[in-house]
């Protein structure tokens, strides 16, 4: 039987706003909140003052709070109320997808030992359900991969830039204007934000608890005009790709910008929009589209986390317990395209497999088979453009002790 939840919020910007609106607008979820806890005292609130506090005891030691809703912008800070919220006994919803990516472990744990539950689903690309498709859906299926579009704000500034040739800060400009870029927009722009969220993923999918330090990831921030042009006139789009690839007993994970050509499902996503594709041995693959950023989508996928609470749903972390013997690697090498000024540090010797080359417009290109190790190494350099082929094939690279590869993947 569903129960009556009380709800204590920390935070009300974007998503907490957006919250609010969508559990008045829903008749079915039994929840309604107490109290909110906010930094700010001299911010105006749209709603009476009575119901805001600046003193979080208020929250986490009030009885009668039986979920915490967590929707802060600083991850230390919320992670330090999660575990607060827990060691209390109560129950926490969270969107905090930094946070998540730097503590989920921890808060695995934290759930173990206190029986209670903590639930993101806002924090993996916006209003799509995937987290608890991962959980539920494919819990008898092999998934060979999880791949997408991840970050909201990327996928905006893209599509205005290629399709309505608007500059990048005025594009850039817009999407923080309109609440979906971070804070700290960087965290957008260089890969940060879907490599947190491809760090989550990772731990629905295969079990593996990985720090997103080990995840390379690489922006939009150094995508060049002449890139762009490159792409048009190739009939190619520029996209954002987070992907976790599993080969052999091995599961790599990557935020890379791609080239994608008009037949890719990726194509046709556009603005804010997300979408996650997920490969499985036998139901082959499937995709998931939806706004992944923005006060009401994720305020409706927060909804549906506090909805899930009042029957005593909990991720069972299913995988986390069943799969012995995958690990994380980076030893995989990428089909690429790389540009540079001349003296830039790139030559053909970077190349597992070099294809072709050739200089225009004052840029060198260079197109082949390299390590995402070198792929770190180039990253060094700000002026280098690293934007992975249209097909781009995966390989893993063995290592010394090694004799055979494990096969390969092929985007
Ligand atoms: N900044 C994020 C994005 C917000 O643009 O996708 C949603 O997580």
């Amino acid at each position: 039987m569903r129960k009556e939840l009380t709800l204590g919020l920390f935070g009300f910007g974007c998503v907490g706003q957006g919250l609010y609106h969508v559990l008045e607008e829903s008749a079915g979820v039994k929840a309604s909140i107490k109290k909110i806890c906010v930094k700010h005292r001299d911010k105006p609130r749209p709603l009476p003052q009575e119901l805001f506090t600046y003193d979080r005891a208020e929250v986490l030691d009030d009885p009668a709070i039986d979920v915490v809703v967590e929707l802060i912008d600083d991850a230390e800070a919320a992670y330090d109320i999660v575990k607060s919220a827990l060691q209390k006994g109560k129950h926490v919803v969270t969107a905090n997808k930094k946070m998540l990516a730097e503590h989920l472990e921890e808060i695995y744990d934290l759930q173990q030992k206190h029986q209670r539950s903590v639930l993101y689903e806002g924090a993996v690309c916006g209003s799509i359900p995937i987290l608890r498709n991962l959980e539920e859906y494919y819990d008898n299926d092999l998934i060979k991969s999880i791949e997408g579009i991840f970050n909201g704000s990327t996928n905006y500034i893209l599509t205005k830039v290629f399709e309505e040739g608007k500059t990048y800060p005025e594009a850039l400009a817009t999407a923080q204007q309109l609440g979906f870029a971070e804070s700290d927009p960087r965290l957008d722009v260089q890969g940060f934000d879907a490599k947190y969220k491809l760090v989550i993923a990772i731990a629905h999918t295969y079990g593996l608890f990985i720090s997103p330090d080990d995840v390379i990831n690489i922006g939009i921030d150094r995508i060049s005009d002449l890139d762009l042009k490159y792409a048009r006139e190739n009939h190619l789009h520029i996209k954002l790709i987070a992907r976790a690839i599993k080969i052999g007993n091995r599961v790599y994970g990557f935020v890379i910008p791609q080239y994608i050509s008009d037949s890719s499902p990726f194509a046709a996503i556009r603005n804010e929009y997300n979408a996650v594709s997920v490969e499985g041995a036998f139901a082959e693959k499937q995709l998931f589209v939806g706004k992944g950023a923005g006060s009401y989508p994720t305020g409706s996928a927060v909804l549906s986390d506090i909805s899930a609470l009042s029957y005593d749903y909990a991720y069972e972390y299913k995988r986390h317990h069943r799969d012995h013997g995958v690990e994380f690697s980076n030893d995989l090498s990428v089909g690429v395209c790389v540009s540079f000024k001349h003296g830039a540090p790139v030559s053909l010797r970077d190349f597992e497999n070099f294809e072709s080359g050739y200089a225009a417009d004052g840029r060198e290109y260079m197109i082949g088979q390299a390590t995402l190790s070198t792929l770190r190494r180039w990253q060094e350099h700000e002026d280098i453009g690293i934007i992975l082929k249209p097909d781009a094939a995966f390989v893993p690279v063995s290592r010394p002790s090694e004799s055979a590869k494990a096969g390969s993947y092929a985007a």
